[in-house]
């Protein structure tokens, strides 16, 4: 009797000290197990006396009740204990501002080249494109340009191993292969990527431009002035903002002319263009009696250089996320 109640007392303790679950299984196997605790005492059983047995037995099978009753609340103890300790630490804290998504945004350039073509879109103007490698046909002879023609040598030309094809130098060669397929009137601008053996802070072997083009049987040198004015105006939102027509020399416009605009204290190189050459329009077969019109070609870099207020041209083609991050909105 004082055995059991002794038994009582060491299992509570050592209950207790269990602290994890499979502690307290290990525990739970010394007391109830096979080779446990309560097993040696009921192979004790047999040899206490018949008439003390019925006593012993009924005291022996209320302590492994108790035992399993005591063994069942430490287990919910521990579980409980467990719970809380994970709901301590795992604390979510709703007000805590949400993990944004980073997000990407659209090239410097890319923005720029679309505000151009909305721009031009609304002054009646759609948009045409053609290959970056060309040959020599389009980028030079069908532009007024026949091989030897001192003006070649203003394009620092990248030529392919074939030595026949070429990356086209400009977007002028666009203007032909529309052209070609068009009837006047024409109104086009074409943008496009183009290629000059050439790299300094403001020139990339590899730049865009965007070429205009429009024809038909009145287009003079008026609308030409009017037109780039107009957009140059739009595009930087400055109504005072002057433009300058600097005479000069295409093979492909007659007359020629730079296209200046105000800057800072002075005046910035924007472009070219001129009336179109009445051999190009012979070249695609239009009737130079007829039609006429006016063709200009800019930098789109040198455009999103002066909008953006960025002064290293590199820094467009970098792909330095530092700095395209600055243009996502
Ligand atoms: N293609 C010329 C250049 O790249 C620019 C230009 C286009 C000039 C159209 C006149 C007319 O320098």
């Amino acid at each position: 009797m004082q055995e059991l109640d002794k038994i009582i007392i060491e299992a509570k303790r050592t209950f207790q000290a269990a602290t994890t679950l499979p502690e307290l299984d290990q525990i739970k196997g010394q007391f109830l197990g096979k080779q446990g605790v309560l097993t040696g005492l009921r192979k004790g059983l047999s040899q206490v006396p018949a008439e003390e047995r019925p006593i012993l037995g009924a005291k022996f099978n209320a302590l492994k009740t108790e035992l399993e009753a005591l063994l069942e609340c430490r287990k919910n103890e521990i579980k409980a204990e467990a719970l809380k300790e994970r709901l301590d630490n795992e604390k979510i804290d709703v007000s805590l501002p949400g993990r944004k998504q980073a997000l990407g945004g659209l090239h410097p350039v890319t923005r720029t080249l679309d505000r151009v073509t909305d721009l031009f879109s609304t002054m009646g103007f759609s948009v045409a494109s053609g290959p970056e490698i060309e040959d020599d046909y389009y980028n030079f002879t069908s532009l007024n340009q026949p091989e030897d023609h001192p003006a070649r040598s203003m394009h620092d030309t990248f030529y392919l191993d074939d030595g026949k094809r070429l990356l086209r130098t400009h977007t002028s060669p666009i203007q032909i292969r529309y052209m070609e397929h068009n009837n006047p009137p024409i109104r086009i601008v074409a943008p496009g990527r183009v290629y000059r053996v050439d790299s300094d802070a403001t020139h990339s072997p590899m730049f865009h431009q965007i070429e205009g083009l429009w024809i038909d049987d009145r287009a003079t040198f008026a609308d030409l002035k009017g037109t780039v004015r107009e957009f140059l105006r739009r595009f930087f939102e400055k109504e005072d903002l002057e433009v300058r027509f600097r005479p000069s020399y295409f093979p492909f416009t007659e007359p020629s002319a730079e296209i200046d605009m105000t800057f800072k204290d002075g005046w910035l190189e924007i472009g070219g263009c001129g009336m179109v050459h009445p051999k190009v329009l012979k070249n695609v077969n239009i009737d130079t009696e007829r039609y006429q019109g006016f063709a200009f070609g800019m930098g789109l870099d040198r455009l999103a250089m002066l909008r953006y207020g960025v002064t290293d041209l590199r820094l467009f083609f970098e792909n330095d996320l530092r700095f395209l991050s600055q243009f996502v909105v």
